[in-house]
């Protein structure tokens, strides 16, 4: 085998190693080709971030749910049918105000509370944003559009497989007396990023 030959096969494209693994699950047995059509349909239909807007806007509006939620967020989404996988152990949601800008990232890959706030966006997964929101927090947010005044102090949490955030965005201005469907509907998956702020 030439030297060339074996680059080629150490570079098996992605969908060939993919496939590959598929196969050999198939051959022992397993339903490869379901399960990932599940995951799929998972990813699309349930992991969505209207789930996390969903509790937002009731911890906007109740605050007794507020407290329970910022108390055991993991417990507290389960009021609204919401739950999280067993290995999420923990659903720590931090809470905005005018002074503090929580932002969540991994530094290490792309977890997120995917059930809660849906599946990470590409930049979240980017070594470009896990290395520099850390070291840069300001710098970073201001390039993503969210330019904080000078005396907001930025926190940035990073996530761990078993501890998972959300970021409770404060309730925008001129939505007094609002439903919480209608608040919901303001509520983005950047700003439970913590990478955005909210309007009404
Ligand atoms: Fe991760």
């Amino acid at each position: 085998m030439t030297t060339t030959d074996h680059v080629i096969q150490r570079t098996a494209s992605v969908e060939q190693r993919v496939d590959a693994i598929q196969a050999a699950l198939e051959a022992k047995g397993f339903k490869a080709a379901e399960a990932v059509e599940e995951l799929a349909h998972k990813a699309q239909e349930e992991w969505i971030p209207r789930n996390g807007a969903r509790v937002v806007a009731k911890a906007w509006v109740d605050p007794g749910f507020r407290k329970r939620l910022l108390a055991n967020g993991r417990e507290a989404v389960t009021e609204l049918g919401l739950a999280l996988p067993k290995h999420h152990r923990h659903l720590v949601v931090l809470e905005n105000s005018p002074k503090v800008q929580n932002v969540i990232c991994c530094t290490l890959c792309s977890c997120t509370a995917f059930t809660i706030i849906g599946l990470p966006p590409d930049w979240y997964k980017d070594l470009e944003y896990r290395s520099r929101v850390v070291r840069e927090s300001r710098t970073v947010l201001r390039e993503m559009g969210l330019d904080l005044p000078a005396d907001t102090e930025i926190r940035v949490w990073d996530t761990t497989a078993d501890t998972r955030y959300m970021v409770l965005p404060e309730r925008p201005a001129g939505t007094e007396g609002w439903s919480e469907e209608q608040l919901a509907a303001l509520v983005t998956r950047d700003a439970m990023i913590g990478v955005a702020r909210l309007e009404a």
